[in-house]
């Protein structure tokens, strides 16, 4: 059975989203297994732009079937705004988007509690969270006790769960900000939620019994991961990450489907790195050479707008990510962002303590401490944004390309040069034949 993965390598928007609208062409289900409204992933498909933060990026495609599986966190309001936005541009969503009755509900206490705790400073630093309610959800979840799935919305006990939990809230709110004064109204949430719920009713299904009959019949199915794998809550820079399990060890966790029918992983890199929150991040540059990739790579956060911390390309972790994320290719994403550079700096190792070191540190105090090993390459200073075969770029970025797959150790099978659908180079052989290997063979 294929079964193929689209995991982020680094910190979050590595390009996921043009990635993965781009595979759906051979896909029949696309699949969102984790994270919540905190992803923001962007199709670019000439003049239009669809930013996404609910629905899987395949739901562009008129044939795919797009699934919202157990492991994501949901937020009502988010995702029917979406379907709202889709719908007025004319995109097929009705019976294309499907969302589990197992999915947790993220409920106005979490986006509270998101809020307050996001003031905390955690191991010297601020998380800086998407306010989402992201973790609150995700602990809820693992908590039980107040937990609210989305199934939970069509059972006659739903009002009295709401009640129930709206008191433990209230007073779990008191006690984590004692000059926290609003009053969530019990009744108000039930009233709102079951307008949501009859609004979700069409799309709401059991997709982990579709996704084993899927897994039986031998059909197509894509992963979509969201968020990166170094913001896992068991593998990234935690406590610096998000709260599920975002690199590839994630996805059959996520999705219901088991971990032998993933047959291929694609593990998605910029050319250099981003971050956006807090949290140790080596090879940043806090200066011109930052501001001008930001500029560049218009790095601005898709779901909060917050500019994204820029830096070199860093092998030491995305090494490690490949390796966890079992990862068969790369896809190499904003080679046209570093242009204009005349040297370009990718880190090796990192010196801790007097060291030199090339496993990934697990404590983000080893990791604030890392002095980055950087080994240089010459830029190569060419538009490369109009280039549809990988034998046509410039030699030095053909140079960095191999550097990176060498590194990492595993081979460059995408490259991306724009954000457009055409600005896409397949140089895996597999994909190339199932893709077209250049841009104007689409
Ligand atoms: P995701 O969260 O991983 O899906 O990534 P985001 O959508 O948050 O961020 C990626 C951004 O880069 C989006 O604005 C894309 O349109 C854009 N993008 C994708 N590929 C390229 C590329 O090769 N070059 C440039 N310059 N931008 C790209
Ligand atoms: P996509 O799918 C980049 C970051 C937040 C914060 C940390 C925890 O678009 O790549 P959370 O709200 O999840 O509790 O925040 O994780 N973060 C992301 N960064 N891309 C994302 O998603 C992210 N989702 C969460 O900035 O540092
Ligand atoms: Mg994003």
């Amino acid at each position: 059975m294929p079964g193929t993965c689209v995991i982020g390598l680094q910190w979050g928007d590595e390009a996921k989203g043009k990635l993965v609208d781009l595979l759906t062409a051979d896909f029949d289900w696309v699949v969102r297994y984790q994270g919540g409204a905190n992803a923001g992933h962007t199709v670019v498909v000439g003049e239009d732009t669809y930013k996404l933060h609910h629905i899987p990026s395949g739901i562009l495609s008129t044939e795919a079937k797009n699934l919202i599986t157990p492991g994501v966190v949901l937020n009502p309001p988010t995702i029917l705004k979406e379907i709202e936005s889709l719908t007025s541009r004319n995109i097929r969503v009705a019976e294309n988007l499907l969302i589990s009755d197992r999915v947790h509900l993220v409920l106005p206490w979490h986006l509270e509690e998101d809020r307050i705790l996001n003031k905390a400073v955690v191991d010297g630093e601020n998380i800086g969270t998407t306010l989402r309610g992201i973790g609150p959800c995700y602990r809820d979840k693992v908590g039980r006790t107040y937990a609210v799935r989305v199934g939970d919305m069509y059972r006659p006990d739903f009002r009295e769960k709401i009640e129930r939990t709206t008191a433990a809230k209230q007073n779990l709110l008191g006690s984590i900000d004692p000059s926290y004064a609003l009053q969530l109204n019990a009744d108000e949430i039930y009233q709102e939620y079951s307008g949501y719920a009859e609004k979700l009713k069409p799309h709401v299904a059991d997709t982990t019994a579709m996704l084993l009959d899927a897994v039986d019949a031998d059909a197509r199915i894509l992963f979509e991961g969201a968020q990166g794998a170094l913001l896992d809550i068991d593998h990234g820079t935690f406590p610096f990450v998000t709260s599920s399990n975002s690199s590839g060890v994630g996805v059959a966790a996520g999705s219901g489907v088991p971990p032998r029918c993933i047959t291929r992983v694609i593990g998605v890199i910029k050319a250099y790195s981003t971050r956006v929150g807090g949290g140790p991040f080596p090879t940043e540059q806090d200066n011109e050479t930052g501001q001008h990739i930001r500029d560049l790579g218009n790095e601005y956060g898709t779901t909060t707008g917050r500019p994204r911390r820029c830096g070199w390309f860093d092998a030491v972790a995305v090494r490690y990510t490949a390796r966890l994320s079992g990862v068969d290719m790369l896809s190499l994403m904003m080679l046209d962002v570093l242009s204009e550079l005349e040297e370009i700096q990718i880190c090796v190792a990192y010196e801790i303590n007097g060291q030199r070191v090339t496993d990934f540190p697990s404590h983000p105090d080893d990791l604030r401490q890392a002095k980055p090993i950087y080994e240089t390459l010459a830029g190569w200073q060419t538009d490369v944004t109009k280039i549809d075969r990988a034998e046509d770029l410039p030699e030095n970025a053909i140079a960095y390309m191999n550097r990176i797959s060498e590194l990492v150790g595993r081979p460059v099978g995408v490259a991306s040069v724009g954000p457009d659908r055409a600005q896409t180079m397949f140089l895996d052989e597999e994909l190339a034949q199932t893709y077209g290997n250049s841009a104007s063979s689409r």
